[in-house]
């Protein structure tokens, strides 16, 4: 039996890693998923799992940080239905090894895939970029905002090497990314806003997912020292004691993506169990 909303606009989830399948599987309950990653071997293994599984789902390879094969994406969508749901999931961690190939992925990906979709998001449609808690690390800083707001200028990397004044370490690029990222989404909200089109960014906190435990067992202190603490440790500074579930975040996703969340627009939602307040009342960060 095919579901009768086979024909209809598509929720596209980018990147099918451990968040990304679980929003898959939320998302699909009520429309036709695309599904984008690099990686073909777990693309086809999510899309064969998914389709046992009854959804209406179908994959397309893509390296995000080609706008050849972004634009690709786009075009698919323009054939078709359009998207009512886009959540941009794809993201690396330390283990690309190169901070500037990182920062290609987390950042310049993320402006290509919104760049080619944003055009093909049908009214009442939502885009939800996953951010990071690290994304409120940076010093408030109008220099800083500034060159994030514009990641495929000529010469960015070495523009953002030279603010930092060495190349940024992992940690650094990755909350520079992700602050990069929340303001993608304020500005995707006010240039989609007018097509009645929403963004929003959602930014975990410490969350127990593959990748998290791939990045390794310890995280920077961020003690004013260049020390580092344990991923349990670290956990003790959320106020609830304990680090999220991936699910704890698709539930969130599923809610701003529907219309139940159609006044929602243009704002970073932290799920992070309290972490970014603790951090801000013990002035670990400002933002
Ligand atoms: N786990 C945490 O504690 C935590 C905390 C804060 C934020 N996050 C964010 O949540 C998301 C985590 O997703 P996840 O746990 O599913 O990660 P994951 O590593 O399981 O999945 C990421 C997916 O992105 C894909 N990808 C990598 N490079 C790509 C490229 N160039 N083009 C297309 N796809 C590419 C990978 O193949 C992979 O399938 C990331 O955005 C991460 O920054 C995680």
């Amino acid at each position: 039996m095919t579901p009768y909303f086979a024909d209809a606009p598509l929720a596209l989830i980018i990147g099918c890693g451990g968040m990304g399948t679980s929003v898959a599987r939320a998302l699909g309950k009520r429309h036709p998923l695309l599904i984008a990653d690099i990686d073909a071997e777990r693309l086809a293994e999510t899309v064969d799992a998914l389709t046992v599984e009854g959804y209406v789902v179908s994959g397309q390879q893509c390296d995000i940080t080609d706008p050849v094969q972004t634009k690709a994406l786009g075009e698919v969508l323009a054939n078709g239905s359009g998207a009512r749901a886009l959540v941009h999931v794809a993201a690396v961690g330390k283990s690309i090894g190169n901070w500037r190939r990182m920062m290609e992925i987390d950042l310049l990906g993320a402006r290509y895939v919104a760049d080619a979709v944003g055009p093909h998001m049908v009214r009442g449609g939502a885009g939800v970029l996953i951010s990071s808690l690290a994304s409120y690390l940076p010093k408030a800083d109008a220099a800083l905002d500034t060159l994030l707001d514009d990641p495929l200028k000529p010469g960015f990397l070495d523009e953002l090497e030279a603010y930092h004044g060495s190349p940024p370490d992992f940690d650094w690029t990755y909350n520079y990314a992700k602050l990069g990222i929340n303001r993608l989404a304020e500005r995707l909200a006010v240039e989609w806003g007018a097509r009645e089109v929403r963004a929003l960014s959602l930014s975990p906190g410490m969350i127990d997912s593959p990748m998290a435990r791939a990045e390794g067992e310890t995280l920077p202190a961020h003690d004013g020292s260049e020390g580092r603490k344990t991923r349990s440790d670290k956990a003790q500074e959320i106020p609830l004691g304990r680090q999220g579930l991936i699910l704890e975040i698709t539930k969130v996703v599923d809610f701003l993506v529907s219309d139940d969340a159609s006044f929602l627009n243009g704002i970073d939602i932290t799920v992070d169990g309290g972490h970014r307040a603790a951090w801000r009342q013990s002035g670990i960060i400002s933002r």
